[in-house]
């Protein structure tokens, strides 16, 4: 079952996301969905809330840098109460994009190298240090669990400017190629 996707002015995208009990009912099934629903909505990663679910999961595919970095081949992993233990290296740019933000695209600064503990869907315990597009992908996802948005590292006035492109998301007036849940005004 594909889930309609939550978009900007959805209080659920400025949650932090609950810690998943290991029984927790129906997990298997939401996995399921949430891989069902990245690939249709052409996601290289997504996070919980982005489902309408305030729960601390992401699962990412980030087999799409391959190109430049082969070792990404079959990175297709689903992290369960992630924990980011430290982030270091340099810093660097890349346009970022969001499901839950149609249609915009920024240049958004952070560090490299991410080091993260984490349950993957057979509850078995990660501790594993990741760097380049998938140390990229994996902070923008533990991001939407802490309520955060790309779009909170840019300036004031990069954020000015973006405005009226935020409102007519949380207006529905953007409307992308997958299914989005319209933020209740
Ligand atoms: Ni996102």
């Amino acid at each position: 079952m594909k889930y309609p996707i939550t978009v900007y002015g959805d209080s659920i995208l400025r949650k932090k996301a609950e810690v998943i009990e290991k029984d927790a009912e129906g997990l298997k099934e939401i996995i399921e969905n949430m891989w069902e629903t990245m690939y249709y909505a052409d996601g290289v990663g997504l996070a919980a809330p982005q489902t309408g679910l305030s729960i601390r999961l992401f699962v990412i595919d980030a087999s799409t840098g391959a190109d430049e970095e082969p070792e990404l081949k079959d990175f297709k992993k689903t992290f369960i109460n992630p924990e980011i233990i430290d982030l270091k290296g340099d810093t660097w740019v890349m346009n970022e994009g969001c499901l839950s933000l149609p249609e915009i695209r920024e240049d958004i600064i952070r560090p490299d190298t991410v080091r993260i503990k984490y349950l993957d869907e057979n509850f078995v315990e990660h501790d594993e240090v990741y760097s380049g597009f998938a140390g990229r992908v994996i902070q923008h996802e533990y991001d939407h669990l802490e309520g955060k948005l790309f779009i909170d590292y840019l300036s004031p006035l990069k954020k000015r400017l973006l405005k009226s492109k935020l409102n007519d998301i949380a207006r529905g007036f953007v409307i992308p190629h997958y299914k989005i849940k319209i933020p209740v005004k």
